[in-house]
């Protein structure tokens, strides 16, 4: 039941995507906005106020230390999740602290999976998982809510999502040199409007200015997940990749703009308020998204609804805090719900400041090639919503490049 709930969530918007069809390609790049500074130092002096913008009309207060440990570790070299994959769980407990002070401590647990064989530290891709853990990495004896089912995939919910929409190929992941961390984002804050709220308050002080929505919570739970897995032995910690589909696409893009320890991102369809521009966008309006996810923004992104060009932001500029760290946008050309278009603009406008840290942004020039080695690579593949057959092949190919031995 707790797997069915979980993705019937996302069937009340995804199942839109479908009624119409983007074009082969983006359509050019009028509109696209760019960010102009002379040199890297223009822009790093202004990176405070831009983060500042973003807090304050998008993402709320994010938090600006955490302390974290870890309460309780398991490890089973039992290969019950396949040949050669050692199973490990990390439960954490962690605080952040907002300028303000902070609030209550959050609970989770990690799940990570690595090839028994490797020698040395692994890059590792940390993900946030649609479906439970422990239905996502679904070790027998995973760690689990009393009564919770590990639950099998329902067939309908793969095929409409795709083969890996819940459970990431970890055999295919450990073969490429990477280990997996995964975890339940909604353990910290429900992904639910009421429930969502009133977690997302207890975690921050009273009185703090602008309430954070979940999407900046599951960054923070990316950043927690980062400072932990950066202490393994195991674990390379210049090597820690956010991977998240759509709404958790959007907190991994949150968290590598926010989170210099993040090494990489691979945002797969994170659409509005993730990749996706704000102005001139088509799919999922801000109308749309805050009416339908009132807790996934600060209340303040409602009210830019019909009035876009009043932001002080867009998302070229989340982009570009990620820069010079590699960035993988994945899209699909029917999941117009969210707008490969508007990621496409904001990829282009986020180029010149990779181009300030030397790297050339080329696979922007001309769709339709996957460039999985450029700094923004951009995925485009047939068909719609979800994570399908051919994502991990391209979102391992990104990370090969950019992080493989
Ligand atoms: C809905 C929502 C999107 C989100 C998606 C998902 O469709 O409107 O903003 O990205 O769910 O998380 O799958």
């Amino acid at each position: 039941p707790a797997l069915l709930l979980a993705l019937t969530l996302m069937l009340s918007g995804c199942v839109r995507l479908t009624l119409a069809w983007a074009p082969q390609t983006p359509k050019g790049q009028e509109a696209t906005p760019a960010i102009v500074a002379s040199d890297r130092s223009e822009w790093e002096a202004r990176k405070p106020a831009i983060e500042a913008a973003l807090q304050e009309e998008i993402y709320g207060t994010l938090p600006v230390a955490t302390e974290a440990k870890i309460a309780g570790h398991r490890v089973f070299e039992d290969q019950k999740l396949g040949e050669g994959l050692v199973f490990e769980e990390f439960d954490v407990a962690a605080r952040p602290s907002f300028p303000g002070g902070s609030g209550e401590q959050a609970s989770f647990t990690i799940a990570l999976v690595r090839p028994a064989s490797a020698k040395g530290s692994l890059p590792v891709i940390m993900v946030e998982s649609f479906c439970p853990r422990w239905s996502a990495v679904p070790h027998p004896e995973a760690a689990r809510p009393t009564g919770a089912e590990q639950g099998e995939v329902p067939g309908m919910i793969r095929f409409a999502f795709g083969r890996y929409i819940c459970q990431p190929p970890l055999e295919m992941i450990a073969e490429a040199g990477f280990a997996l961390a995964l975890v339940s984002a909604t353990e910290v804050v429900p992904d639910q409007s009421e429930a969502g709220i009133a977690a997302l308050q207890r975690l921050m002080p009273e009185g703090e200015d602008a309430r954070w929505g979940a999407v900046g919570a599951w960054a923070w739970v990316f950043s927690v997940m980062a400072d932990i897995l950066g202490e393994q032995d195991s674990i390379d910690a210049d090597r820690l990749i956010a991977y998240g589909h759509s709404r958790y696409g959007k907190a991994a893009l949150v968290a590598g703009a926010f989170d210099d320890s993040i090494a990489g991102v691979i945002a797969h369809q994170s659409g509005t308020g993730g990749a996706s521009l704000n102005r001139r966008k088509s799919g999922e309006s801000i109308e749309q998204i805050t009416r339908s996810y009132p807790h996934w923004f600060t209340p303040a992104y409602a009210e830019f609804a019909g009035e876009e060009d009043r932001l002080q932001t867009d998302q070229h500029q989340l982009l570009a805090l990620i820069a010079p760290r590699p960035v993988l946008l994945g899209n699909a050309r029917r999941d117009v719900w969210s707008d490969p278009n508007g990621a496409f603009k904001a990829a282009i406008g986020a180029a010149p400041v990779y181009e300030l840290y030397g790297e050339a942004v080329r696979p922007l020039e001309r769709l339709g090639t996957f460039r999985p080695e450029e700094p923004v690579a951009y995925w485009m593949r047939p068909g719609t919503h979800g994570v399908v057959e051919e994502d991990w092949p391209a979102f391992l190919a990104f990370a090969s490049a950019h992080f493989g031995d």
